[in-house]
């Protein structure tokens, strides 16, 4: 089974987060059908672009002083975390296949959620904010909250 098919209703209307996500769910499909032979790689292909993909997000919330950082950023902490425990111990390089198995679509369904609820919520923030990704740039810098 497919664990995510990148879907237009996935998209957030950001070039800069939208691609990022197409790319991990065209690396869950290759982890999906991998072998026994190349799935460690593929994951940690994953998990390499996830970390990226996580840090550009956490970074972009910083800069724009995003009100729901704390929760998002810790989510993206902890999921990366357990996809790490599929590499197995530090010093092994056969990995937990069975666990990078089931990870697999845990990782999918669990994405589709982060996507259309925290990652959307971001996607907003930053067009109204008037962010560029690109160029770490706000047009319309978000005013102070006055108590
Ligand atoms: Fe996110």
């Amino acid at each position: 089974m497919t664990p995510l098919q990148w879907k237009e209703i996935l998209s957030l209307d950001l070039p800069a987060m939208d691609e990022p996500s197409q790319r991990l769910a065209a690396l869950l499909e290759q982890a999906s059908v991998a072998t026994d032979a190349n799935l460690l790689a593929i994951w940690r292909q994953l998990i390499t672009h996830t970390e990226g993909q996580f840090e550009r997000e956490d970074r972009w919330m910083l800069q724009t002083s995003f009100s729901s950082t704390q929760v998002h950023t810790v989510q993206h902490k902890v999921v990366l975390q357990v996809m790490r425990e599929g590499l197995g111990d530090k010093d092994s390089d056969i990995g937990n296949l069975p666990l990078i198995r089931t990870m697999t679509h845990e990782l999918g369904v669990w994405f589709a959620q982060h996507n259309q609820s925290m990652d959307a919520a971001l996607a907003l923030h930053l067009r109204k904010s008037g962010y560029d990704p690109a160029l770490g740039v706000l047009s319309m810098p978000v005013e102070p909250v006055v108590a």
